[in-house]
């Protein structure tokens, strides 16, 4: 066999989605539209207007604003050189005092193919911040309230609840004061939107984790504490004592628990402020009848944060079951360049919340057609071109055949795509100019002439 008849043989591959990513089909991209126009509506009437950013940045800005340490960045970012940036990149590093800036330019200078390290953004709250900076917002009327919803990108493990590519919907509150009212408001604001949806099992965990001053005094203590019982933890654990000892008390690990539970907690050692903070964010958070459970073990995994920390777990989720995660980051804004401004926000996985809405059956069915409109004869199909158009006009949705049907075949497609309406047009309705509709779900069929068949489905659909 000749090479060309043996290529000409080989099957083409078939293309799967990478794992980790997936594709969203109808109808369940009916609950994540209905998810979206809510957080729409909500977080207008709390006075939150949408800013729409890129899907990649710098790989800087995450690494100084999440954490070089951080799992996100350590790990999960997907990051490559983009060439075209080259010689921007080149001139801000040689002009950059940052060291970290200096080698990776370094590197740059060295590669064969230099260009500017830009990332897939794991999270938005730093684009958000970079936004804030580059827009000059601080000029607007104080705090900025922006939310953004869209893809992220972590190179996680995928498994129920946790993809590559997932969404979030993000919402943060930038510059004015660092009044306990605002932490509080935007909890009430995410509790509000959850609350519209129905979301079952929602439980609302609050912490403080202190602030530059408190927070590494409390880190220090319990780094100490946990040296003391270093023996008795998993190798996980034991890593963290010495990178960051706070994540120690997220450990899932069982027969870490009981020594978890003994370990100095941050509400004991929180500076005047910050416990002053707290208190007042608890007793706001009360005055609007939000109810919380305070975790003092609920640290959060990115490093921006101080203060007010959060997350909110829903029902159906499995081990995966947080749905929303945010807090307080204070200082953000000014590490990225900006002014010294207060931040505070929120991102929910709407992933995670789709599935929970799923499991407790708050799932739209499937959208069936209004109307299906059977035709047969060329005069037919005129006028079945005309009345989907007036129909499709008067806001129904509405199921055209291209090719002429047999009545009986055209009625069970209409059943099949769960029409509750048959429009009939033969040559007779035609002529008569009267036409018939027959109802799917109890078969009978009454005629009509063409305004009164509009007035009759508006009034009944
Ligand atoms: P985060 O806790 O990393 O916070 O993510 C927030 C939420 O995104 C999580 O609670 C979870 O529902 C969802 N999520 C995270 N990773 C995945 C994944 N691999 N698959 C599915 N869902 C996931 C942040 O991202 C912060 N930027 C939140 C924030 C905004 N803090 C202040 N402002």
């Amino acid at each position: 066999m000749s090479e060309g008849a043996a290529k000409k043989e080989e099957k083409p591959r078939k293309f799967q989605a990478i794992r980790g990513t997936r594709d969203l089909l109808p109808p369940e991209t009916a609950l994540w539209n209905r998810v979206e126009q809510t957080a729409h509506e909500v977080f207008a009437t709390f006075g939150f207007g949408e800013i729409r950013l890129p899907i990649f940045e710098e790989q800087e800005l995450f690494r100084r604003s999440v954490g070089a340490d951080t799992d996100v960045v350590l790990k999960e970012m997907y990051s490559f050189i983009d060439p075209f940036e080259g010689f921007d990149f080149l001139q801000r590093a040689l002009s950059s005092r940052d060291p970290v800036f200096q080698k990776q330019l370094l590197d740059q200078l060295l590669a064969s193919e230099p260009g500017m390290p830009v990332s897939l953004r794991p999270e938005a709250t730093a684009s958000v911040c970079r936004a804030y900076i580059e827009h000059g917002m601080q000029q607007l009327p104080q705090p900025v309230k922006l939310y953004c919803m869209g893809p992220m990108f972590r190179r996680e493990r995928p498994q129920k609840g946790r993809y590559r590519q997932f969404y979030q919907i993000d919402a943060e509150v930038l510059g004015g004061t660092d009044a306990p009212a605002i932490d509080a408001e935007v909890i009430e604001m995410v509790m509000a939107f959850f609350d519209r949806l129905e979301l079952q099992g929602v439980q609302l965990d609050i912490n403080s984790i202190g602030d530059k001053d408190c927070r590494p005094k409390y880190v220090e203590l319990l780094r100490a504490a946990l040296l003391e019982v270093k023996d008795k933890l998993g190798p996980d654990s034991q890593r963290r004592i010495e990178t960051n000892p706070l994540r120690v008390l997220d450990s899932k690990v069982k027969e870490e628990q009981s020594i978890i539970e003994k370990l100095p907690r941050i509400a004991d050692h929180l500076c005047e402020e910050c416990a002053a903070h707290y208190a007042a964010v608890k007793h706001q958070l009360e005055m609007r009848g939000v109810i919380y459970r305070e975790n003092w073990r609920l640290v959060r995994g990115l490093d921006y944060y101080m203060r007010t920390t959060f997350e909110i777990t829903a029902q159906g989720l499995g081990s995966q079951n947080a749905v929303c995660g945010g807090g307080r980051y204070d200082g953000l804004v000014e590490l990225l360049g900006g002014p010294p401004t207060k931040g505070i926000g929120f991102a929910i996985g709407e992933d995670r919340l789709i599935l929970s809405l799923q499991e407790s059956g708050k799932a739209p069915a499937q959208q069936g057609r209004d109307v299906y409109i059977a035709w047969m004869g060329e005069r037919a199909h005129a006028t079945a071109i005309r009345a989907a158009k007036d129909l499709r006009k008067a806001g129904f949705s509405v199921e055209l055949p291209p090719v002429e049907q047999k009545f009986g075949k055209a009625l069970g497609q209409a059943d099949k795509l769960g029409a509750k309406y048959a429009l009939i047009l033969g040559d007779n309705e035609v002529s008569e100019g009267l036409w018939t509709l027959k109802t799917l779900a109890d078969g009978s069929q009454a005629k009509y002439t063409e305004p009164d068949l509009l007035e009759h489905l508006r009034k009944s659909l």
